[in-house]
């Protein structure tokens, strides 16, 4: 039975942060953040915007094309968590009128989080097929101000509908996961910032893609040339920049090229919008859709990685038809009309944002018509409202 990727909706705010401008700012040559972080761009929240709002976004990109219905399972995948004990996904649930009879659900393992719930949402649809999943993973990442880790900041959120006969990914069996606990990146209770050891978290990640890949095409008896492309969590491009330099190491000139060429399609959307943690692999994933030129058939590798640390490598097969399906042109809208701040700017919204709204003061949003919010709280309950 043939279970995947039915849809894919995103979301990023409506605001960012220029590279060249921010190296300006923190006096470091602008190439160390283009070329050596390998980004150009960052997405802001502002405190309008948290993981529900941007969960609901993602999923309303697509949600005039489902059968709302047929919906059985919503598994939200976040490190940004509002509440420390009702789930993200039950404001969702709400936003967006789906059925009372599903499943609803959060779940926590880094950047690992939506990956987690992709693999539930694939096992719930083999045992019920005539229902669909919808998975969600929504997340700001924030390490703070003139910290070494701000360039590798973001904000987004990617939901992905899981069906049988899918159209956009059919998901493969099998999987290979490694795990270990380690301290290369948390974020304990009482801090909005994220605590991180930034050089080991990036061998960690190197390491734990060597064992999973190798794992995998053992399993699977595959080898690296099988592979269309190969996508990666991507915290920041370069570091994805170097598990595919690992994926290519002595490959034949052909499988070399392509799996640079594909790397690239995969990277472009990243290296605007920055860490998403949750949904950072899929919008790799879907920027490689909308412009790695895949054929029907194509074999994609997927490599997931959560801090603390936790990481699976599986595959897909792209299906055919499956442009139709995607908003090239929504994506690029989204992110080209973003609003440019200056650095002034972006450090009075990210300390604006790590403070918790008073309660009862309704707050306002800028996005555009037709977004959801976050409108503040009242009683200390969170109410989110559509512009
Ligand atoms: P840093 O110390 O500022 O940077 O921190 P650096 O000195 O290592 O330089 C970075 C690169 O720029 C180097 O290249 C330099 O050579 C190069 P590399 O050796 O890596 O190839 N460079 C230049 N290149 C061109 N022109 C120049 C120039 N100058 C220097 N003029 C670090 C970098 C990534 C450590 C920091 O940003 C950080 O801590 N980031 C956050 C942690 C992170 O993203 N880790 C990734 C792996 S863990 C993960 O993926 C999980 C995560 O998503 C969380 C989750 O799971 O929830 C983070």
């Amino acid at each position: 039975m043939s279970v995947g990727i039915d849809k894919i909706g995103f979301f990023t705010p409506n605001k960012y942060v220029d590279m060249v401008d921010l190296a300006h700012a923190r006096n470091e040559d602008p190439n160390k953040f283009l070329i050596g972080i390998g980004q150009t761009a960052m997405s802001i929240a502002d405190k309008t915007q948290d993981a529900v709002s941007m969960g609901i976004n993602a999923t309303l990109r697509y949600m005039d094309k489902i059968d709302k219905d047929k919906v059985g399972l919503l598994i939200f995948g976040t490190e940004s968590s509002v509440d420390q004990s009702k789930s993200a996904s039950l404001f969702v649930k709400n936003a967006l009128n789906l059925p009372a009879s599903m499943r609803a659900f959060e779940v926590k393992e880094a950047c690992f989080g939506l990956t987690a719930g992709l693999m539930m949402a694939r096992d719930f649809v083999r045992v019920h097929p005539d229902q669909t999943a919808i998975v969600i993973g929504s997340d700001i990442a924030r390490y703070g101000i003139k910290t070494p880790g701000e360039v590798t900041q973001g904000a987004g959120s990617i939901s992905l509908l899981v069906k049988d006969n899918p159209s956009i990914l059919e998901l493969n069996d099998g999987h290979s996961d490694y795990s270990e606990d380690i301290n290369d990146f948390w974020r304990p209770n009482n801090s909005k910032l994220a605590k991180v050891d930034g050089k080991y978290s990036t061998q960690v990640y190197l390491d734990f893609f060597s064992k999973t890949f190798e794992a995998y095409k053992k399993q699977k008896n595959l080898a690296n040339k099988d592979f269309t492309a190969i996508t990666y969590h991507m915290p920041f491009t370069k570091m994805a920049l170097k598990a595919n330099r690992i994926a290519i190491e002595g490959q034949d000139e052909a499988t070399s090229q392509r799996l640079t060429d594909k790397f690239e399609a995969a990277k472009k959307w990243s290296s605007l919008v920055g860490n998403i943690y949750t949904g950072s692999l899929y919008l790799s994933l879907l920027s490689l859709l909308e412009h790695g030129n895949l054929k029907a058939g194509d074999l994609v590798g997927l490599f997931s990685y959560g801090s603390g640390a936790m990481g699976e490598f599986y595959s897909g097969n792209v299906v055919l038809g499956y442009e139709d399906q995607l908003d090239k042109s929504g994506d690029e809208e989204l992110i080209n009309s973003r609003r440019k701040l200056s650095i002034a700017e972006y450090e009075q919204i990210f300390t604006d944002s790590l403070a918790d709204p008073q309660d009862g003061v309704a707050l306002l949003s800028d996005e555009k018509p037709g977004t959801w919010y976050f409108a503040g709280t009242k009683d200390d309950i969170r109410q989110y409202k559509k512009i």
